[in-house]
Protein backbone atom coordinates (compact mmCIF):
# COMPACT_ATOMS: atom_id res chain seq x y z
CA UNK A 1 0.00 0.00 0.00
CA UNK A 2 1.21 3.51 -0.77
CA UNK A 3 0.92 6.91 0.56
CA UNK A 4 -0.95 9.32 -1.80
CA UNK A 5 -0.45 12.69 -0.83
CA UNK A 6 -1.09 16.33 -2.90
CA UNK A 7 -2.47 19.78 -1.68
CA UNK A 8 -4.34 22.85 -3.41
CA UNK A 9 -3.70 26.49 -2.57
CA UNK A 10 -6.89 27.98 -1.41
CA UNK A 11 -6.19 30.87 -3.46
CA UNK A 12 -10.33 31.23 -4.65
CA UNK A 13 -13.27 29.06 -5.47
CA UNK A 14 -11.68 25.89 -7.29
CA UNK A 15 -12.63 26.06 -11.14
CA UNK A 16 -13.71 23.13 -13.80
CA UNK A 17 -10.06 23.19 -14.77
CA UNK A 18 -9.12 22.47 -10.70
CA UNK A 19 -11.77 20.19 -10.58
CA UNK A 20 -11.48 18.16 -13.96
CA UNK A 21 -7.51 18.84 -13.54
CA UNK A 22 -6.67 17.49 -10.41
CA UNK A 23 -9.42 17.19 -7.28
CA UNK A 24 -11.88 14.95 -9.12
CA UNK A 25 -8.77 12.27 -10.25
CA UNK A 26 -6.63 12.21 -7.08
CA UNK A 27 -10.06 11.78 -5.03
CA UNK A 28 -10.26 8.37 -7.69
CA UNK A 29 -7.01 7.71 -7.32
CA UNK A 30 -7.42 7.83 -3.52
CA UNK A 31 -10.60 6.34 -2.84
CA UNK A 32 -11.08 3.87 -5.38
CA UNK A 33 -7.41 2.08 -5.12
CA UNK A 34 -7.29 1.49 -1.42
CA UNK A 35 -4.26 3.45 -1.05
CA UNK A 36 -3.69 5.27 2.30
CA UNK A 37 -4.25 9.20 1.32
CA UNK A 38 -3.46 12.42 2.71
CA UNK A 39 -4.98 15.74 1.36
CA UNK A 40 -4.35 18.96 2.24
CA UNK A 41 -5.61 22.97 1.96
CA UNK A 42 -1.92 24.69 1.23
CA UNK A 43 -3.09 28.03 3.17
CA UNK A 44 0.37 28.71 4.30
CA UNK A 45 1.91 28.69 0.23
CA UNK A 46 -1.31 31.36 -0.17
CA UNK A 47 0.60 33.88 1.85
CA UNK A 48 2.95 34.65 -1.04
CA UNK A 49 0.29 35.94 -3.04
CA UNK A 50 -2.47 36.98 -1.06
CA UNK A 51 -2.18 38.86 2.67
CA UNK A 52 -6.14 39.60 3.53
CA UNK A 53 -6.76 37.42 6.61
CA UNK A 54 -10.81 37.80 5.72
CA UNK A 55 -10.11 36.28 2.37
CA UNK A 56 -7.72 33.95 3.16
CA UNK A 57 -10.38 32.71 5.79
CA UNK A 58 -13.52 32.84 2.89
CA UNK A 59 -11.04 30.52 0.44
CA UNK A 60 -9.96 27.93 3.25
CA UNK A 61 -13.89 27.35 3.93
CA UNK A 62 -14.90 27.53 -0.10
CA UNK A 63 -11.76 24.97 -1.19
CA UNK A 64 -12.73 22.69 1.82
CA UNK A 65 -16.31 23.01 0.66
CA UNK A 66 -14.95 21.76 -3.05
CA UNK A 67 -12.98 18.85 -1.96
CA UNK A 68 -15.76 17.18 0.29
CA UNK A 69 -18.92 18.14 -2.55
CA UNK A 70 -16.67 16.32 -4.92
CA UNK A 71 -16.68 13.29 -3.35
CA UNK A 72 -13.42 13.54 -0.56
CA UNK A 73 -14.38 11.39 2.06
CA UNK A 74 -12.89 12.16 5.63
CA UNK A 75 -13.18 8.46 6.56
CA UNK A 76 -10.89 7.36 3.39
CA UNK A 77 -8.57 10.44 3.58
CA UNK A 78 -6.91 12.42 6.00
CA UNK A 79 -8.16 15.61 4.95
CA UNK A 80 -6.59 18.84 6.85
CA UNK A 81 -5.11 22.27 6.48
CA UNK A 82 -0.87 22.96 6.20
CA UNK A 83 -1.18 25.61 8.76
CA UNK A 84 -2.57 23.56 11.58
CA UNK A 85 0.49 21.39 11.72
CA UNK A 86 3.06 24.02 12.90
CA UNK A 87 5.74 21.19 12.33
CA UNK A 88 6.01 21.81 8.46
CA UNK A 89 7.42 25.03 8.82
CA UNK A 90 9.87 23.59 11.98
CA UNK A 91 11.23 21.34 8.55
CA UNK A 92 11.10 23.54 6.46
CA UNK A 93 13.70 25.42 8.07
CA UNK A 94 15.96 22.44 8.27
CA UNK A 95 15.21 21.44 4.75
CA UNK A 96 16.32 24.98 2.97
CA UNK A 97 19.77 24.09 4.29
CA UNK A 98 19.77 21.15 2.27
CA UNK A 99 18.38 23.01 -0.71
CA UNK A 100 20.43 23.97 -3.33
CA UNK A 101 19.82 28.16 -4.04
CA UNK A 102 20.24 27.85 -8.03
CA UNK A 103 17.82 24.84 -8.44
CA UNK A 104 15.11 27.59 -6.48
CA UNK A 105 16.12 30.70 -8.42
CA UNK A 106 15.86 28.51 -11.65
CA UNK A 107 12.09 27.55 -10.87
CA UNK A 108 9.80 28.54 -13.50
CA UNK A 109 6.84 29.40 -11.15
CA UNK A 110 9.22 31.39 -9.20
CA UNK A 111 10.65 33.46 -11.97
CA UNK A 112 6.91 33.77 -13.72
CA UNK A 113 5.64 35.02 -10.66
CA UNK A 114 8.81 37.43 -9.41
CA UNK A 115 8.31 38.49 -12.95
CA UNK A 116 4.59 39.71 -12.38
CA UNK A 117 4.84 41.24 -8.81
CA UNK A 118 5.83 44.44 -7.57
CA UNK A 119 7.51 43.23 -4.23
CA UNK A 120 9.33 39.80 -4.32
CA UNK A 121 9.71 38.04 -0.92
CA UNK A 122 11.56 35.48 0.51
CA UNK A 123 8.85 33.99 1.07
CA UNK A 124 8.40 33.09 -2.63
CA UNK A 125 11.72 32.32 -3.28
CA UNK A 126 11.51 29.25 -0.84
CA UNK A 127 7.98 28.31 -1.71
CA UNK A 128 9.22 24.50 -3.23
CA UNK A 129 11.24 23.92 0.20
CA UNK A 130 7.63 24.59 2.29
CA UNK A 131 6.38 22.52 -0.40
CA UNK A 132 8.86 19.62 0.00
CA UNK A 133 8.21 20.00 3.50
CA UNK A 134 4.93 19.24 2.75
CA UNK A 135 5.59 16.16 1.21
CA UNK A 136 8.59 14.61 3.56
CA UNK A 137 7.10 15.35 6.80
CA UNK A 138 3.94 12.90 5.82
CA UNK A 139 6.50 9.95 4.13
CA UNK A 140 4.31 10.55 0.78
CA UNK A 141 5.22 7.69 -1.98
CA UNK A 142 2.94 9.15 -4.70
CA UNK A 143 2.20 12.70 -5.28
CA UNK A 144 -0.66 14.03 -7.91
CA UNK A 145 0.08 17.17 -9.59
CA UNK A 146 -0.57 19.08 -12.21
CA UNK A 147 2.54 19.16 -15.40
CA UNK A 148 3.02 22.80 -13.67
CA UNK A 149 4.03 21.32 -10.77
CA UNK A 150 6.82 18.52 -11.74
CA UNK A 151 9.42 20.78 -11.17
CA UNK A 152 8.95 21.51 -7.50
CA UNK A 153 8.95 17.76 -7.73
CA UNK A 154 12.06 17.38 -8.49
CA UNK A 155 13.31 19.77 -6.22
CA UNK A 156 11.48 17.72 -3.38
CA UNK A 157 13.07 14.62 -4.32
CA UNK A 158 16.80 16.91 -4.32
CA UNK A 159 16.61 17.92 -0.81
CA UNK A 160 15.17 14.44 0.46
CA UNK A 161 18.15 12.65 -1.53
CA UNK A 162 21.04 15.18 -0.24
CA UNK A 163 19.83 14.93 3.49
CA UNK A 164 19.58 11.23 3.10
CA UNK A 165 23.04 11.35 1.56
CA UNK A 166 24.54 12.82 4.90
CA UNK A 167 21.99 11.68 7.73
CA UNK A 168 20.68 8.34 6.18
CA UNK A 169 17.76 6.94 5.20
CA UNK A 170 15.48 9.46 6.59
CA UNK A 171 12.85 10.63 4.14
CA UNK A 172 11.17 9.40 1.83
CA UNK A 173 12.09 10.42 -1.64
CA UNK A 174 8.27 10.70 -3.76
CA UNK A 175 7.47 9.94 -7.05
CA UNK A 176 5.47 12.30 -8.90
CA UNK A 177 2.21 11.14 -10.55
CA UNK A 178 1.14 13.52 -13.08
CA UNK A 179 -2.89 12.82 -14.27
CA UNK A 180 -2.69 11.18 -17.96
CA UNK A 181 -5.72 11.43 -20.51
CA UNK A 182 -6.31 14.87 -18.87
CA UNK A 183 -6.67 17.54 -20.91
CA UNK A 184 -5.71 21.33 -19.97
CA UNK A 185 -8.90 22.88 -19.56
CA UNK A 186 -9.91 26.01 -21.25
CA UNK A 187 -10.79 29.28 -20.35
CA UNK A 188 -13.16 31.58 -21.43
CA UNK A 189 -10.72 33.60 -23.72
CA UNK A 190 -8.86 29.88 -24.73
CA UNK A 191 -6.17 29.83 -23.16
CA UNK A 192 -5.80 27.60 -20.19
CA UNK A 193 -8.21 28.25 -17.17
CA UNK A 194 -6.35 29.63 -14.22
CA UNK A 195 -7.32 31.88 -11.54
CA UNK A 196 -4.31 34.48 -12.76
CA UNK A 197 -5.63 34.75 -15.34
CA UNK A 198 -9.47 35.70 -14.84
CA UNK A 199 -10.92 33.43 -17.41
CA UNK A 200 -12.36 30.54 -14.64
CA UNK A 201 -15.94 29.26 -14.58
CA UNK A 202 -16.95 27.85 -11.24
CA UNK A 203 -19.06 24.81 -11.33
CA UNK A 204 -20.26 26.14 -8.25
CA UNK A 205 -21.73 29.76 -9.09
CA UNK A 206 -25.59 30.15 -8.58
CA UNK A 207 -27.24 29.31 -11.81
CA UNK A 208 -27.67 32.82 -13.40
CA UNK A 209 -24.33 33.49 -12.86
CA UNK A 210 -23.08 30.38 -14.07
CA UNK A 211 -24.52 31.06 -17.19
CA UNK A 212 -23.22 34.62 -17.45
CA UNK A 213 -19.96 33.35 -17.21
CA UNK A 214 -20.58 30.32 -19.94
CA UNK A 215 -22.27 32.91 -22.35
CA UNK A 216 -18.94 35.02 -22.01
CA UNK A 217 -16.83 32.58 -23.41
CA UNK A 218 -14.85 34.34 -26.59
CA UNK A 219 -16.05 32.68 -30.06
CA UNK A 220 -15.34 33.64 -33.47
CA UNK A 221 -17.82 35.56 -36.01
CA UNK A 222 -19.02 32.86 -38.08
CA UNK A 223 -22.61 33.64 -38.98
CA UNK A 224 -25.69 31.74 -37.51
CA UNK A 225 -26.39 30.10 -40.69
CA UNK A 226 -23.00 28.95 -41.81
CA UNK A 227 -21.21 25.51 -40.48
CA UNK A 228 -18.82 25.91 -37.70
CA UNK A 229 -15.73 24.09 -36.93
CA UNK A 230 -15.99 22.70 -33.35
CA UNK A 231 -12.26 21.51 -33.16
CA UNK A 232 -11.51 24.98 -32.83
CA UNK A 233 -14.16 26.21 -30.53
CA UNK A 234 -13.65 26.51 -26.76
CA UNK A 235 -17.42 26.21 -26.14
CA UNK A 236 -17.40 22.27 -27.77
CA UNK A 237 -13.83 21.87 -26.53
CA UNK A 238 -15.86 22.22 -22.91
CA UNK A 239 -18.98 20.64 -23.41
CA UNK A 240 -17.21 17.48 -25.37
CA UNK A 241 -14.63 17.33 -21.64
CA UNK A 242 -18.31 17.65 -19.43
CA UNK A 243 -21.16 15.48 -21.81
CA UNK A 244 -21.43 11.40 -22.93
CA UNK A 245 -19.84 10.18 -26.20
CA UNK A 246 -23.30 10.50 -27.81
CA UNK A 247 -24.11 14.24 -26.88
CA UNK A 248 -20.42 15.03 -28.04
CA UNK A 249 -21.34 13.48 -31.36
CA UNK A 250 -24.15 15.50 -31.89
CA UNK A 251 -23.33 18.59 -30.79
CA UNK A 252 -20.46 18.41 -33.32
CA UNK A 253 -22.64 17.41 -36.43
CA UNK A 254 -24.67 20.62 -35.42
CA UNK A 255 -22.02 22.52 -35.61
CA UNK A 256 -20.80 21.16 -38.88
CA UNK A 257 -24.53 21.19 -40.63
CA UNK A 258 -24.84 25.32 -39.38
CA UNK A 259 -27.67 27.04 -38.73
CA UNK A 260 -26.94 26.43 -35.14
CA UNK A 261 -25.62 29.39 -33.29
CA UNK A 262 -22.86 29.98 -30.46
CA UNK A 263 -25.57 31.64 -28.30
CA UNK A 264 -27.36 27.65 -28.51
CA UNK A 265 -24.30 26.05 -28.25
CA UNK A 266 -23.08 27.80 -24.92
CA UNK A 267 -27.11 27.13 -22.96
CA UNK A 268 -26.15 23.54 -24.00
CA UNK A 269 -22.85 23.84 -22.44
CA UNK A 270 -24.56 25.34 -19.28
CA UNK A 271 -27.20 22.86 -19.12
CA UNK A 272 -24.54 20.09 -19.30
CA UNK A 273 -22.64 21.60 -16.54
CA UNK A 274 -25.74 22.10 -14.26
CA UNK A 275 -25.99 18.48 -15.12
CA UNK A 276 -22.91 16.77 -14.59
CA UNK A 277 -22.17 18.43 -11.42
CA UNK A 278 -25.58 18.46 -9.94
CA UNK A 279 -24.74 16.49 -6.89
CA UNK A 280 -21.90 18.59 -5.90
CA UNK A 281 -23.04 21.96 -6.70
CA UNK A 282 -26.04 21.02 -4.24
CA UNK A 283 -23.14 19.35 -1.52
CA UNK A 284 -21.08 22.20 -1.67
CA UNK A 285 -24.19 24.74 -1.00
CA UNK A 286 -25.01 22.94 2.12
CA UNK A 287 -20.96 22.87 2.96
CA UNK A 288 -20.55 26.57 2.61
CA UNK A 289 -24.10 27.36 4.82
CA UNK A 290 -22.30 24.93 8.08
CA UNK A 291 -19.25 25.72 8.34
CA UNK A 292 -19.24 23.67 11.85
CA UNK A 293 -19.32 20.73 9.48
CA UNK A 294 -16.19 21.68 7.37
CA UNK A 295 -14.15 22.63 10.56
CA UNK A 296 -14.94 19.40 12.25
CA UNK A 297 -13.82 17.32 9.24
CA UNK A 298 -10.83 19.34 9.19
CA UNK A 299 -9.94 19.18 12.94
CA UNK A 300 -10.50 15.58 13.03
CA UNK A 301 -8.04 15.15 10.12
CA UNK A 302 -5.59 17.74 11.75
CA UNK A 303 -5.47 15.15 14.58
CA UNK A 304 -4.49 12.67 12.64
CA UNK A 305 -1.87 14.29 10.50
CA UNK A 306 -0.47 15.80 13.74
CA UNK A 307 0.35 12.53 14.47
CA UNK A 308 2.24 11.74 11.14
CA UNK A 309 4.31 14.65 11.36
CA UNK A 310 5.36 14.69 14.90
CA UNK A 311 6.78 10.98 14.04
CA UNK A 312 9.27 12.06 11.03
CA UNK A 313 10.06 15.29 13.17
CA UNK A 314 11.28 13.66 15.89
CA UNK A 315 13.45 11.49 13.95
CA UNK A 316 15.14 14.68 11.73
CA UNK A 317 15.55 16.36 15.08
CA UNK A 318 17.51 13.29 16.15
CA UNK A 319 19.36 12.88 13.14
CA UNK A 320 20.45 16.51 13.24
CA UNK A 321 21.71 16.39 16.50
CA UNK A 322 18.87 18.90 18.06
CA UNK A 323 17.24 17.83 21.50
CA UNK A 324 13.62 16.61 21.51
CA UNK A 325 11.71 19.47 22.52
CA UNK A 326 9.95 18.84 25.75
CA UNK A 327 6.10 20.30 26.01
P1 LIG B 1 -4.78 28.24 -10.92
O1 LIG B 1 -3.95 28.27 -12.18
O2 LIG B 1 -6.21 28.52 -11.19
O3 LIG B 1 -4.21 29.11 -9.80
P2 LIG B 1 -3.64 26.09 -9.46
O4 LIG B 1 -2.29 26.44 -10.00
O5 LIG B 1 -3.95 26.39 -8.03
O6 LIG B 1 -4.74 26.76 -10.39
O7 LIG B 1 -3.88 24.56 -9.76
C1 LIG B 1 -4.29 23.58 -8.85
C2 LIG B 1 -4.32 22.25 -9.58
O8 LIG B 1 -5.29 22.27 -10.65
C3 LIG B 1 -2.97 21.90 -10.22
O9 LIG B 1 -2.73 20.50 -10.04
C4 LIG B 1 -3.18 22.20 -11.70
O10 LIG B 1 -2.38 21.38 -12.54
C5 LIG B 1 -4.67 21.91 -11.90
N1 LIG B 1 -5.20 22.82 -12.95
C6 LIG B 1 -5.27 24.18 -12.85
N2 LIG B 1 -5.79 24.71 -13.98
C7 LIG B 1 -6.03 23.68 -14.82
C8 LIG B 1 -6.54 23.58 -16.17
N3 LIG B 1 -6.93 24.66 -16.84
N4 LIG B 1 -6.65 22.37 -16.75
C9 LIG B 1 -6.27 21.25 -16.05
N5 LIG B 1 -5.77 21.26 -14.79
C10 LIG B 1 -5.64 22.46 -14.17
N1 LIG C 1 2.12 24.14 -5.24
C1 LIG C 1 0.92 23.34 -5.44
C2 LIG C 1 0.01 24.05 -6.47
O1 LIG C 1 0.05 25.26 -6.59
C3 LIG C 1 0.16 23.17 -4.13
C4 LIG C 1 0.96 22.39 -3.14
C5 LIG C 1 1.56 22.86 -2.02
C6 LIG C 1 1.24 20.99 -3.22
N2 LIG C 1 2.19 21.84 -1.34
C7 LIG C 1 2.02 20.70 -2.04
C8 LIG C 1 0.91 19.98 -4.13
C9 LIG C 1 2.48 19.39 -1.81
C10 LIG C 1 1.38 18.69 -3.88
C11 LIG C 1 2.15 18.39 -2.72
O2 LIG C 1 -0.76 23.37 -7.15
Amino acid sequence: MKRILTGIQSTGSPHLGNLLGAMLPAIELAQDTGHEALFFIADLHTLTTNQDPIERKNYVHTTAAAWLACGLDPEKVIFYRQSQIPAVCELAWYLSCFAPYPMLANAHAFKDKAGRLAKVSAGLFTYPVLMAADILLYAADVVPVGQDQLQHLEIARDVATNFNRRYGTVLIVPQARVQTGIRTVPGTDGQKMSKSYGNVINPFLPEKDLKKAVMAIVTDSTPLDRPKNPDQCTVFNLYSMLASADQSTALRQQYQEGGYGYGQAKTALWEVILDRFATERSLFRAYMRDESFVEKQLTDGESKARLIAEQTLELVRNRLGYRTIAI
